[in-house]
Parts: C-alpha cells; sequence; structure tokens
C-alpha cells in the first residue's frame, strides 16, 4: 500500500501556525485582510470562493467576498480591483478564475497591485519565481512542494513529470522545481497535449504530478513502480447514484495508479486543502512585508 499523502491534515496544521502568526501581528493592531473577488455562477468557483473566505476568517484574517454577475462589464470590474488596490485594509486580491469569455483575464490579473497578488498570478510574481527570488508563488504549486517537503519526499535529483502547462499550475510548478535548494533541484519534464508519446514519459517519472484537468486520465500502465504521485485534478463526474448528481475525481486514476506508487495524494483532500493554507501564507506574508517584519519569506516553516 502506498503512503496517502494527507492534504487535509497538512493544511490544518500550517492552518494553525498561520494563526498564531495572525495573533501576533493582529496583538501590534495589524489584521490581515483578504478581498476576493467572484464573476459569475460557475458552481465549483462558488465553492471555492466561500473556501477561501471561510478558511481566512478562521485564523482570524479579515476577508470580503465581492459577487459580480457575469454580464459585469470590463470598466465596472477594473473599478472594483483599482479600489482594492488603495484600500489599506486589503492585503491580498484574489480574483477567481476562469473568468466568462468577454473579460480579458490577462488584463485584469494585471492590474491587481503586485503587492497584493497573493494568487502569485501577476507577471511581477510569475517573473520573481522564475529568477528564484523572493516573492508570492501561485498556490497551487507551492502546495504540492510544500507536501511533498512535510512528507520527507526529496525532489532533488529526481525526474519529475509534470503533465500540463497551464499558467495556475504546470509552468509555475516547473519553476518552482528547477530552482536551487530544499524541495527543488530537480530535473523537470512538462508534457502537454501536444507531446507524443506521452506514457514513455510519464513512465520514467520519480514523481508525476497531474494537471491537465482530464478525469482519471493518468492510469496505472502510464506509471513506474514506486512512483511519488501528486494529482491536482479535481474533476465532477456524473454520477447518477448518488444525491448530488456527481462525484469528484481527480486527473489520476486513483486505484490502479496506487497499486504502483509508493506514495500518492487522494482526490479530495490532497492537494486541493493546500491551495487554501498557501492562499492564507501569502496574504499572512503581505500583511507581514507591509507592517515592516522581517520574518522568514516563507512563513509556513
Ligand atoms: N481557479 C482555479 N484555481 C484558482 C486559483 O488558485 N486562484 C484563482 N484566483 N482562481 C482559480
Amino acid at each position: 500500500m502506498p503512503i496517502i499523502i494527507d492534504g487535509k491534515k497538512t493544511a490544518q496544521e500550517i492552518r494553525a501556525r498561520l494563526k498564531t502568526r495572525v495573533d501576533a501581528l493582529k496583538a501590534k493592531g495589524i489584521t490581515p485582510g483578504l478581498s476576493v473577488t467572484l464573476v459569475g455562477e460557475n458552481p465549483a468557483s462558488k465553492v471555492y470562493v466561500s473556501s477561501k473566505d471561510a478558511a481566512a476568517r478562521e485564523v482570524g484574517m479579515n476577508a470580503a467576498t465581492h459577487v459580480f454577475p457575469a454580464s459585469v462589464s470590463e470598466i465596472e470590474l477594473r473599478e472594483h480591483l483599482l479600489m482594492q488596490n488603495s484600500d489599506p485594509s486589503v492585503h491580498g486580491i484574489l480574483l477567481q478564475l476562469p473568468l466568462p469569455g468577454h473579460l480579458p483575464e490577462d488584463h485584469l490579473l494585471n492590474l491587481i497591485a503586485a503587492e497584493k497578488d497573493v494568487d502569485g498570478f501577476h507577471p511581477v510574481s510569475l517573473g520573481n519565481l522564475m529568477l528564484g527570488r523572493p516573492g508570492f508563488k501561485p498556490c497551487t504549486p507551492w502546495g504540492v512542494q510544500v507536501l511533498l517537503k512535510r512528507y520527507g519526499i526529496s525532489t532533488r535529483g529526481k525526474h519529475v513529470v509534470i503533465v500540463g502547462r497551464s499558467n495556475i499550475v504546470g509552468k509555475p510548478l516547473a519553476n518552482l522545481f528547477v530552482q536551487k535548494g530544499d524541495g527543488a533541484d530537480a530535473t523537470v519534464t512538462v508534457c502537454h497535449s501536444a507531446t507524443p508519446d506521452l506514457a514513455e514519459h510519464t513512465r520514467s517519472a520519480d514523481i508525476l504530478v497531474a494537471a491537465i484537468g482530464r478525469p482519471e486520465f493518468i492510469r496505472g500502465d502510464m506509471v513506474k513502480d514506486g512512483v511519488v504521485v501528486a494529482d491536482v485534478g479535481i474533476n465532477r463526474v456524473e454520477d447518477s447514484s448518488l444525491p448530488k448528481g456527481y462525484r469528484l475525481c481527480g486527473d489520476v486514476h486513483f486505484e490502479s495508479v496506487a497499486a504502483k506508487a509508493s506514495a500518492i495524494t487522494p482526490v479530495p483532500g490532497g492537494v486541493g486543502p493546500m491551495t487554501i493554507a498557501m492562499l492564507l501564507a501569502n496574504t499572512l506574508w503581505s500583511a507581514e512585508s507591509k507592517a515592516g517584519i522581517s520574518g522568514p519569506v516563507d512563513p509556513v516553516f
């Protein structure tokens, strides 16, 4: 049986540590503030946004969720984001993706002040990440890195294969793992929809990260014995036998891959909860930096 990497428990531990630091900051009269913006009715986005808001409150931060209809104009959204930029009680700004098609995601993300970019999606944050400099790290890739570290799984000298090249997960994760130092020092391969012989690559992975957005895409015959697997996918698959009418599954076919893996993250309860914990870590770091507290750049350890 592989080690089941428990992201829910790890995220809980991280949140408990963060709360201590939030309390210390509040004792100085500063409460970290997170501003979350949701546009439209995407059911998964609604769930994520309410989880982020609740998690921020649970560690003692202020959180405000701003909801706009899918028909909101670009101008209105821009004005709203600029107001968040100039609000001194807001330390972190998050614009939930995806946005409705008429809204230019890139332009709107660029508008968020780099010093409040707790999602780590701003070009400045991504530039710092690529250069190995301090800065906000995108929450899901950082969550994968922290999860492996907490389980004592070294990436040094390992072949990490990432399936998926999104700006949110695949590309930033590759940049994290190729850096020098603890939790990195890996040899990284990024595979995507134009990669021929995908299974040949995945079978050579010591550590495999699945971030494709296709339910149960990675199957047992695509991995080698002893592989460590991080499943970033959260997919809703129709299941009329369940009251909700769907079940959640990852990008990995758990049963067949777990039979060969040495360690694997489940869905749900794997990478997902880590994303939120890292968002809170970024928000705390933002508030601490603004307060002139030069603690460790990585607020988790
Ligand atoms: N949509 C899916 N994941 C994320 C995330 O981490 N942040 C935001 N803002 N939107 C997302």
